[in-house]
């Protein structure tokens, strides 16, 4: 019987206009690191095929920035949950899981890719990684009017990577419906999805804030 095989889809196609960077937020550096290609080197070690989706027009530069083995380069969509689709269609048939992981979260650790994948190897079909909310949350009306509070105990902030079996992710994606995550996706088709414990440096580059952050960890502020 063949051995598993692991991918990793990295979404890396925004624009990273909320960061006002003037490149794709991929490109971004940081102690001369571009962040895709720490995403990569992060979760490298796990993977026998890493298959990022670059902004159109963007694809040479960010494989150059990437510059390492096993890396394929695709065209990203409009969306998110398109450039995820984009990479799943050039995905071989030999692997048994793939995680999808944000270029925008590019200091999650190799461990919480680890534990997402033993999770997938223990028989789960999908899991991913949260953080407990400690802001108490409302839902609003289109005229930012409280409509309710949910019960803040049972929330929880959804990181990447996210561990599906190709057989699921697969199938999620194959309408071309859209989500801010996969497991929304996955989620629709009936699937379980078990949530494991998160990590604070998966956090989500987004704004100026989170890239004062990101400086500090690296200790170029
Ligand atoms: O926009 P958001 O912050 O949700 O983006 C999360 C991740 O999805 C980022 O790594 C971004 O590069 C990626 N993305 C993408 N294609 C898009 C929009 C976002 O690959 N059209």
């Amino acid at each position: 019987m063949s051995q598993s095989q692991t991918a990793v889809i990295i979404p890396a196609a925004g624009s990273g206009e909320r960061l006002g960077m003037g490149v794709p937020k991929a490109l971004v550096e940081l102690a001369g690191e571009t962040l895709i290609h720490r995403a990569v080197r992060n979760l490298a070690s796990i993977a026998e095929l890493i298959i990022v989706a670059a902004p159109i027009g963007s694809e040479d530069e960010i494989a150059r920035a990437i510059d390492a083995p096993n890396v394929q380069v695709v065209s990203g969509g409009p969306r998110r949950s398109q450039s995820v689709a984009n990479a799943i269609k050039v995905l071989p048939s030999n692997f048994t899981y793939v995680l999808v992981h944000d270029a925008a979260r590019a200091f999650a650790p190799t461990d919480l890719a680890q534990r997402i994948l033993n999770e997938l190897v223990g028989g789960a079909e999908a899991v991913i990684p949260a953080l407990d909310v400690v802001d108490t949350i409302k839902v609003v009306d289109s005229e930012s009017y409280v409509i309710n509070t949910p019960d803040r105990t049972s929330l929880r902030a959804i990181q990447t990577p996210q561990g599906f079996t190709r057989e699921v992710i697969t199938r999620a994606h194959a309408a071309g419906k859209d989500a801010t995550d996969d497991a929304a996706l996955v989620a629709e088709l009936g699937v379980r999805v078990k949530v494991i414990q998160g990590d604070p440096l998966a956090r989500k580059i987004t704004t100026l804030d989170d890239l004062a952050w990101a400086k500090e960890l690296v200790g170029h502020s």
